[in-house]
Formats: C-alpha cells, structure tokens, sequence
C-alpha cells in the first residue's frame, strides 16, 4: 500500500515544481531531489520527497486510476450538503453560509455552535463541517505514521502518565539503530511518506544526537519527518531543520495562560508558543492543537484554542481529549464525551485557516471506537498510525489503553484503508506547498 500517489513534473520554477495528478495541478516545494520535467516523483506535506521510475509510476498510476475518481465520486455524494428550505432560518446554515460567503465569524456564533444540544442541529453542523472539508481538500486523507523513541520524560505536566509522576512503568529508549530500523520499515515495506518522531522531554538525547539520526534517515530513506521532542528550545529546531526535518507537532495543550500554568509546575505557555512561532519562521510545517476536557477549561477557552491554532499557521490541527491516568494527580478527572471533541473538530472546520488539515487524534480514537468514521465525517481529513516497535507502545502510556496498542502495524493500516475506501477518501496528500 502506498500513501502517496505518483504525480508527473510539468514544470520547474526554481525551488517550485507544478505536478499533475490525473489532471489536477498542485505545487511543490523541491529542495532534496534531482528532477526534471517529465519525471515520476512522490510528494508529500507539499514537499517533493522522491523520484520513482516510469514504470513504477505506470503501475502504481494504473491501480489508482479508476478508484481515484471512483473514491472522489463517493465522497462528493457523501459530503454533499444541501438544506431544505425548512431550514432557512436554522442558525447554524445561517452561519454556514457566511462561512461559504468567506465572512469571519463572530465569537457569539462559535459559542452557539460549541453550546449544541440539540441532535438535530448538531447534524446539520457535523455535516456543514463535512462538507466545507470535501470543499477544501477533496477527498484526501493524510495517513502519518508515528514513532514514540523514547518515554524518559523530565517533566512534571500533571495529566500525563510518562511525566516524573509515574513512578511505575519501565522507561524506554530506542538507540538509532532501532529507530533506523522502525523507519526503514514504514518507508520501504510500508509505503509511509511522513513520519512522526516523537519523544517525551527526554535529556538522555542531546540536540547533536537527534540531528544525527535526522540526518542518517534522510541520507538512506525518501520522507518527510516531523520532530516531536517538546520544547527543545530555538537553537534546537533550527540545528534539526538543518539535519533535514521539515514538520514539528507540538501541542499547546491549552491556551489559557493560567490553566497552562497550573497543569506545567514551573512551566510557562509563552516559551511553547515562541517554539511554534519560530518553528514557522524556520519553515517548518506545524502541527498543534489542545487538550480538551481539561480541568476549568471552558468553551471560552477552547474557542481560544482554535484561534490560537490559527494564528500560529497549524497546517494540521490536532485537538484531542484529555484522559485522566491513575498514576498523575489528575487520575479522577472525568471523561469528556464524544460529541465534545465531534464539535471541536467541526469547529476548528469552520474557523480554522480552511486549508489546515484536521486530525482525528488516537487520544479521541481511545475515548470512542467510532472516533475515526464520526471524526472524518464532521471536518476531519487525517489520521495517524502506531509505528513504534510493539514491544515499547505499552509504555509510551500517556493516558491507558491507548487505541492501536496492541495491533501490529499491517492491521492498522489495512483497517485503515478499509474504512477510508468505505468513506470515499483516498489515502493520500496532494497539498500544496505554502511556499509554492
Ligand atoms: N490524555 C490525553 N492526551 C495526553 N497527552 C499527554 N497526556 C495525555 C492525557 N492524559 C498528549 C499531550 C501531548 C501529547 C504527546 O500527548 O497533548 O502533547
């Protein structure tokens, strides 16, 4: 299986390289392949990342050919989202069609819509977010894989079950070879194009070190990584930038200054902010978001939330519920619902930048066995794979029982596709460069 479809070069303008895909021009940005006009090449994240021989691309383009129009078909019917005139002067199609009319909304509005009750009008809103998210992305899906290197965490964050408050699970640490290993694997037997590494704040890697093994995976396999090590401080992104990684997910948990505060003894919500401001800056694509359900957060500050996201220019936002863990101090915080985090990611579909993509978290995949099939079809457009090794994903224990613990990697990927195909989505990135 393959998370990319293979697009033809039309042309080359410096660092921007127009691709067709069955017709469809997109833009991206070349900065690690030899191209040239004519050529076979993979993209991802808006990013050229290999070239591949014609034949190949022949025959990856003949297999998807029929089912790209076929999946698109699927969708468009799906999404579609036409109200009666039954409901002409339904709130939330009042506030859809200023969204349509490219109208900011008003903060009154994305409170109605975060107050929902009624399942009526939160039908009407999941399926106005579906359909804005087939308008703007059509039917991809970005399929990411994951890598958790290392659960040796020294902070204290109260609601997480690797922080120092977890006194009882072994703590891991994947040494480079390992991690080569798990990359290897992804990209070549699995066809991953974007990979997620991730750590806790772990000071047993030092900044040289991580830029090495950036670097030793670049040199031996076409992908694109996303660094996920916390705040590793501005000097850190810019030395990894340089070592080739090009994404960085990092959440702000929350933007409430005091809430943040609180939940990071010692800790301060400006120094996370700056990361992802500079990480911008450097180039990098962002990925960020919060925790929702966390204690005292109310739906003023999740509103906040989505702003935030906004202005730091998340190209894929990633918001997600807060599961208390038995062993932090947070361990009888209750369970946000289901629907709570279904408005949030239609929210963030609403008033989000309209080009972010929306992740469907495996935080929220835990909370809810419906998570994926509910999430993609109220705004969402993408979802991340367990990539870690299986022996060390039971102590990468954030929160219990995390969805996807257990099964191995094939499983993951052919439900996956399995439930995209039955959803209309193909599992693939045709974005844009926000350069290009
Ligand atoms: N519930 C949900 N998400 C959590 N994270 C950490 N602890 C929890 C929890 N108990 C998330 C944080 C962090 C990411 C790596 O894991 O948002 O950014």
């Amino acid at each position: 299986m393959c998370y990319a479809i293979p697009g033809k070069v039309e042309a080359i303008n410096a660092n921007i390289v127009t691709v067709d895909y069955f017709g469809e021009k997109k833009k991206a940005f070349n900065e690690f392949v030899e191209i040239s006009v004519g050529d076979y090449i993979y993209a991802q994240g808006g990013y050229v990342i290999t070239k591949i021989s014609p034949r190949e691309a022949q025959e990856s383009l003949s297999a998807w050919k029929e089912l790209f129009f076929k999946l698109k078909e699927i969708d468009e019917k799906k999404s579609r989202f036409s109200p009666s005139v039954r409901l002409s002067g339904n709130k939330v199609v009042a506030i859809f069609n200023k969204i349509k009319k490219k109208l900011t909304l008003e903060r009154e509005e994305l409170r109605y819509l975060l107050g929902l009750k009624d399942p009526e009008e939160l039908e009407i809103f999941f399926k106005a977010a579906n359909s804005l998210r087939q308008k703007y992305h059509s039917n991809s899906c970005c399929v990411h894989g994951i890598i958790e290197i290392s659960n040796n965490c020294r902070r204290n964050c109260l609601y997480c079950g690797i922080s120092t408050w977890n006194k009882n699970i072994p703590r891991y640490r994947m040494s480079k070879e390992e991690i080569l290993v798990s990359v290897g694997e992804a990209v070549e037997k699995y066809g991953f194009k974007a990979l997620v590494l991730q750590s806790a704040e772990d000071n047993d890697y030092s900044i040289e070190e991580l830029a090495d093994i950036i670097k030793s995976i670049k040199q031996r396999y076409a992908v694109l990584i996303f660094i996920s090590f916390g705040e590793i401080g501005l000097d850190g992104l810019k030395k990894l930038y340089a070592a080739g990684s090009r994404g960085l997910l990092m959440r702000f948990e929350t933007s409430n200054p005091e809430i943040y505060a609180k939940l990071h003894p010692g800790y301060d919500l400006q120094n996370r902010i700056d990361h992802l401001k500079f990480a911008y800056q450097l180039g990098y694509l962002i990925i960020t978001g919060s925790l929702i359900g966390l204690p005292e957060q109310t739906n003023e500050d999740i509103i906040n939330d989505i702003h935030l996201a906004r202005q730091l220019n998340a190209e894929m936002l990633s918001f997600g519920p807060f599961l208390s863990h038995p062993e932090t101090p947070l361990a009888n915080s209750p369970l946000p619902k289901e629907e709570d985090i279904l408005k949030v990611i239609a929210l963030a579909r609403f008033a989000g930048q309209e080009n972010a993509k929306i992740l469907v978290t495996t935080g929220f995949e835990t909370l809810s066995p419906r998570a994926r099939e509910r999430g993609l079809a109220c705004g969402a457009n993408s979802v991340m794979l367990n990539v870690t090794p299986l022996k060390y994903r039971p102590l990468y224990s954030i929160y219990p029982q995390r969805a996807h613990e257990q099964e191995p990697l094939e499983l993951q990927i052919k439900e996956t596709i399995t439930l995209l195909k039955s959803l209309g989505r193909a599992p693939t990135d045709l974005s844009v460069n926000k350069n290009a």
